[in-house]
């Protein structure tokens, strides 16, 4: 199968199944800026919660912080955000169209999508000129220069003007960290790949102050706690990869950084960012706001500038690797199924429940059945309608990891089948069990 030809498939699925739906979809859609529907916001909430599980209520030695999107814009000149997150654009005279010109290789040409932008005789490319990536708007009634702010392009600069605020009010010592989840802008020049790069997405972010001189180690220890994250997810170990950036990839922040990668049906490509980034962001804020973000070690009474280590992860991006990693058509039977393998972890729905026929008092013990799973917040769907292998299929493509059947046997003795939606196998068990049964599987 074709990356294209996989990609579509899952846009297909995700919509038929409501993970994800296009933005404003019934006006024709907004550029690359997607919607979650009922599953998708399942997935997604489960991604979020089970990192801030690990990363912040597991640990003592990193706080949680929400700052807001809109920040002092002198944030953005402090950062270097204003000066030199931009990206080199191209425009076509031919076709008129705008192009990055640092991934031309990876762009289809206006005219003739067979090949790259320059690559025909007719391209007539001009000269680059550097895009701003960050949205501006206006604070107030006043649209001026003055009164120009910007959506946040990323979480991290509200953990770094909080750092004071958040070490003294937690009464932590460096080394410590603060981690948030939210929204990011940026104007992608060229957004794509489904939810791969959008304008409008999602960071969880974690900056780790430390002593200068302890960042190389603390560096090591934060890339091996995050990719050990992303397998605890049950994404495939061979799908995932590390690259170093060389001295020409740095962001302008950086000493080091390294990418988790994965592979996609579009080739290797970043999932999550780990970068040293000295003290460049405190060391500017202190220039720009002239307040002292030092820290005093209240113990041998010492004052430096803290070093930070970020582990900086997409939640949408990781929404798709989960979806991709997942995604399988097989035969089963002699019949084709779409099954999403998502691990019982993140898989919006836990486990669905069946009544086999819709008579004998079967459809009120599985409906209470469901209700009783969801009321001990197990995720759980009641469905009567179709056949049995048409309620199996329908999970399979959900994701749903475990479908429970209530027959004539249960009106008897109690017991339900439990069928796994990757072995295929059932068991019986009394259904007093099951929420027992599901939730040691959670664990
Ligand atoms: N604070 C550092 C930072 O923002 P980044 O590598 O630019 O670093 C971190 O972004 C992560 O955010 C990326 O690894 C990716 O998962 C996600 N991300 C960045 N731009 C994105 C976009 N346009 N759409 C979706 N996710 C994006």
């Amino acid at each position: 199968m074709s990356s294209s030809d996989t990609m579509e498939k899952l846009v297909s699925l995700a919509k038929r199944r409501g993970y994800v739906f296009q933005s404003s979809e019934i006006y024709g859609g907004t550029g690359s800026v997607w919607d979650y529907g009922p599953l998708g916001i399942e997935l997604k909430r489960n991604v979020k919660e089970l990192w801030w599980s690990r990363m912040v209520h597991q640990r003592d030695d990193v706080e949680g912080l929400d700052a807001a999107i809109l920040m002092h814009p002198r944030v953005w000149e402090a950062s270097g955000h204003v000066e030199g997150f931009t990206d080199p654009l191209v425009e076509c005279k031919a076709c008129k169209k705008r192009f990055r010109q640092d991934t031309l290789a990876d762009q289809a040409c206006g005219r003739k999508p067979s090949v790259t932008p320059g690559e025909d005789a007719a391209c007539e490319l001009g000269e680059p000129r550097l895009f701003n990536l960050m949205f501006r708007t206006f604070m107030g009634p006043v649209e001026d220069a003055a009164h120009t702010i910007y959506l946040r392009p990323e979480t991290a600069q509200g953990s770094y003007v909080n750092f004071l605020n958040v070490q003294t009010a937690a009464r932590q010592k460096v080394p410590f960290g603060i981690a948030q989840i939210g929204k990011a802008f940026r104007n992608e020049i060229t957004p794509g790949n489904f939810i791969f790069r959008t304008r409008e997405f999602e960071q969880a972010e974690m900056q780790f102050f430390v002593e200068p001189g302890t960042d190389d180690e603390w560096f090591d220890r934060w890339l091996e706690e995050r990719m050990a994250w992303h397998l605890s997810l049950g994404i495939r170990e061979d799908r995932l990869r590390i690259h170093e950036h060389g001295p020409g990839e740095l962001a302008h922040y950086a000493k080091k950084a390294v990418d988790i990668e994965y592979l996609f049906p579009f080739g290797w490509k970043e999932l999550e960012g780990v970068h040293n980034r000295t003290d460049f962001d405190l060391r500017r804020h202190e220039e720009f706001s002239g307040k002292r973000l030092q820290y005093i070690d209240s113990g041998g009474g010492k004052r430096f500038l803290p070093y930070v280590v970020e582990t900086a992860v997409g939640v949408d991006r990781t929404v798709l690797v989960l979806l991709t990693d997942a995604y399988r058509e097989e035969e089963v039977e002699g019949e084709e199924r779409v099954v999403l393998g998502l691990h019982p972890r993140v898989a919006p729905i836990k486990a669905a429940i069946f009544p086999l026929v819709k008579k004998d008092g079967l459809p009120e013990i599985a409906a209470r059945l469901a209700r009783e799973l969801r009321e001990a917040a197990i995720p759980s769907f009641y469905d009567e309608s179709g056949s049995i292998g048409r309620r199996y299929r329908r999970q399979d493509e959900a994701g749903t990891p475990w479908c429970v059947t209530v027959d004539g046997q249960t009106a008897e003795d109690g017991t339900v089948t439990i069928r796994d939606r990757d072995s295929l196998e059932q068991v019986r068990i009394d259904a007093s069990h099951l929420e027992g049964w599901i939730r040691e599987r959670l664990r």
